[in-house]
């Protein structure tokens, strides 16, 4: 079957689609059917099925005989180091680790924060959650105090697992003050904290509250995999949204093993066996579904790289470690690729290494931009494929299913809707766009298994957030059109979300961090387009009347505060002092307008505009931070 048969037979047996892809799943007790709809718009899938995700992951690829294949390849050019845990490896040290946890009283249910940068402790830790039906919120190490506070308040956990620091080139990251301050700044307190002590950075530990890694597991009985719902979440993992409060999503168990499953052939084209390398990391979603639970669930090898496409130590590191290990497909995002190719424009360290083994590049993340994708093409000579996902769908909703059928690459489409996706464009009054009309990107609830349910403890917020502006549909979020063959495009968000090295980041919640500086009085943070991250904050701040200080002395007081509040990866390094802020008549900051003329781009007079003068002396301002390039 081609593509669209495959499409069109979701589309016309949904149900029995969704239960012939969970027969490649081990259950304790198998669905009685998929589709639970009895609370719509909230929906859930294998509701009433028994299962465990680790036992998914890990023990039965032992238990069929696999246990010497290889399940995580840990390379880390940054430390130096390189190890291999076979499938058996990783189910012992997994479920010594999950009977310590046990022991101090984590069960199903309790939550567990992650906070741990690329090491195999971190999946170690991930799965010895699922393993016991606790439920793991991973927080990327970029991320400062605050913002771990503020999941750790959200997700109450019992315990903490960290590592005592995390590798930048050329610096080492004590996680533990961090983790420390966070504790201190937040309401709830976990029991107690697990600390990886590596060797880089010993962190001090806290009589009492934390243990270090190895004698926290001395001991301990492991711990065999406790049955839990199919509706019972696997894990939480914090977004950003359009305030500085994170959204956290939830993945239930179930739908994420069949739909997770799905995806590992019929997308990647993997096979059990194949290597598989995302080069994410696990603090985000990509590195949740395709570092850590996708290509264990399905017996493939998974690549943890602990390092940067540039820098450790040079532009060929990718092709390295691509063909040290025999990687069949990678995905990362366009933005490492922008990184390599401005550095080896010519590719000469890929000339270095045999690639023949390389049959697939997948890019997400952002938009894949035509420089890339044929600078990648040709230099690698395989399919280039973008596709289109987001934390909340924790999977691909358009992609070029590779391992059905190798569909033709269209130049900025992500591709065509997968299985599961009921893809529409609508205008603002919720009319269907046709072919090439630019309009909201929604989706026809329910959406599949694999994604989220609602939020963490916040149906409200789920409902005003995805399902209110267009009933009956989820909001992507993302503006764009699908073209007369099906492609989607898409082209913008329609929030204030943007996307800074593949990163996610929210404009209101650093506009939050600006607002709370003594001096500011109002303040705006637009994305602009820049060459290697595909975007950049850029803040706008003005003063509070006779504040008696310098601009230059605000401005980088402002950037200090949103590395310490929000983290270096909001990469907050632009920011300029007006005097007034563009806005409508009924006040609303005109960041839209802002946005295109330190892109260069054309732009209209807004209608609605208060004052049209200030437009002019945003551009002045913007003119002396080099906008536009
Ligand atoms: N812990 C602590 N700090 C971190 C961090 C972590 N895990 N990850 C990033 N940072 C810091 C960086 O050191 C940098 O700090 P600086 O401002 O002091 O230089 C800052 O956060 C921004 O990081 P990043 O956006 O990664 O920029 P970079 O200049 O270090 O590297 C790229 C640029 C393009 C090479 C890099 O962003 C990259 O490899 N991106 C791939 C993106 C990706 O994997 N996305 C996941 C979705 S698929
Ligand atoms: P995240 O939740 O961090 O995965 O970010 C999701 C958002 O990133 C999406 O809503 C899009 O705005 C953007 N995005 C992700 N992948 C793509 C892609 N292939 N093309 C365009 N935008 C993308």
């Amino acid at each position: 079957m081609g593509y669209r048969e495959v499409y069109e037979s979701w589309k016309n047996d949904p149900e029995g689609f969704w239960m012939k892809a969970a027969e490649a799943i081990d259950w304790v007790k198998p669905p009685s059917k998929a589709l639970f709809d009895e609370n719509a718009p909230f929906y859930e899938w294998f509701k009433d099925a028994e299962v465990n995700t680790c036992w998914n992951a890990l023990d039965r690829h032992v238990e069929a005989g696999n246990g010497d294949r290889v399940a995580i390849i840990y390379d880390s050019p940054v430390t130096g180091k390189k190890a291999k845990f076979t499938y058996a490896e990783m189910r012992d040290r997994v479920a010594l680790l999950a009977g310590a946890l046990q022991a101090r009283g984590v069960n199903k249910g309790d939550r567990v924060v992650i906070y741990m940068p690329m090491v195999p402790e971190a999946v170690v830790a991930m799965l010895a959650c699922a393993r016991i039906g606790a439920i793991h919120s991973v927080v990327f190490g970029g991320f400062a105090a605050n913002e771990l506070a503020t999941r750790i308040d959200d997700a109450r956990p019992k315990a903490v697992i960290a590592a005592s620091c995390g590798i930048e080139p050329g610096r080492v990251i004590a996680y533990k003050p961090l983790l420390d301050g966070a504790i201190e700044m937040a309401e709830h307190k976990p029991d107690f904290c697990v600390i990886l002590q590596r060797e880089m950075e010993e962190a001090p530990l806290i009589e009492g509250r934390d243990f270090e890694w190895d004698a926290f597991q001395q001991g301990a009985a492991p711990a065999d995999c406790v049955t839990v719902r199919g509706d019972d979440p696997v894990y939480i993992l914090y977004t950003s949204g359009t305030t500085g409060q994170p959204k956290g999503v939830v993945r239930p168990n179930a739908g994420h093993l069949v739909a997770l499953h799905w995806s590992m052939k019929a997308i990647y084209g993997i096979d059990p066996g194949d290597v598989f390398w995302a080069a994410s990391d696990v603090g985000w979603v990509v590195g949740h579904s395709y570092i850590c639970y996708a290509p264990l669930i399905q017996g493939s090898t998974s690549i943890l790289f602990e390092g940067k496409p540039v820098g450790t130590p040079d532009a060929g590191t990718f092709w390295r470690v691509i063909s040290e290990y025999g990687v069949k497909a990678l995905f990362t995002a366009p933005t490492a690729f922008r990184a390599i190719k401005r550095i080896d424009p010519d590719g000469e360290f890929i000339a270095k290494y045999d690639l023949s083994c390389l049959q697939t590049l997948f890019l997400a993340g952002e938009r894949t931009d035509p420089d890339t994708l044929h600078w990648a093409e040709g230099k690698l000579g395989v399919p280039v494929i973008d596709h289109w996902w987001q934390t909340e769908t924790g999977w691909a909703i358009a992609a070029n299913p590779v391992g059905i059928e190798l569909l033709p690459v269209k130049e900025g489409s992500p591709g065509v809707p997968m299985p599961g996706y009921d893809v529409r464009v609508l205008d603002d009054d919720g009319h269907e766009l046709g072919a090439g009309e630019l309009g909201a990107i929604v989706v026809k609830l329910p959406l599949p298994p694999g994604t989220l349910p609602t939020l963490w403890q916040a149906d409200d917020r789920y409902r005003k957030s995805y399902l209110s502006t267009f009933p009956g549909y989820y909001e992507t979020g993302d503006a764009g059109y699908v073209d007369e063959d099906g492609y989607l495009y898409i082209m913008a968000r329609t929030d204030d979300v943007i996307n800074v090295a593949g990163h996610r980041l929210s404009t209101g919640a650093m506009e939050e961090v600006l607002a709370s500086h003594p001096d500011v009085a109002e303040c705006a943070v637009i994305g602009v387009k820049d060459a290697l991250k595909g975007q950049l904050p850029l803040g706008f701040v003005c003063l509070n009347a006779g504040a008696g200080r310098s601009a230059d002395e605000v401005v980088s007081e402002c950037i200090q505060l949103v590395r310490e509040r929000i983290g270096p990866v909001a990469a907050f390094k632009l920011a300029v002092v007006v005097e007034r802020l563009p806005k409508t008549r009924s006040g609303k900051i005109l960041r839209g307008t802002m946005a295109k003329i330190a892109d260069g781009e054309e732009w209209k007079m807004p209608a609605t505009i208060d004052d049209p003068a200030i437009l002019d002396e945003i551009a002045e301002a913007l003119k002396g931070l080099g906008y536009p390039k």
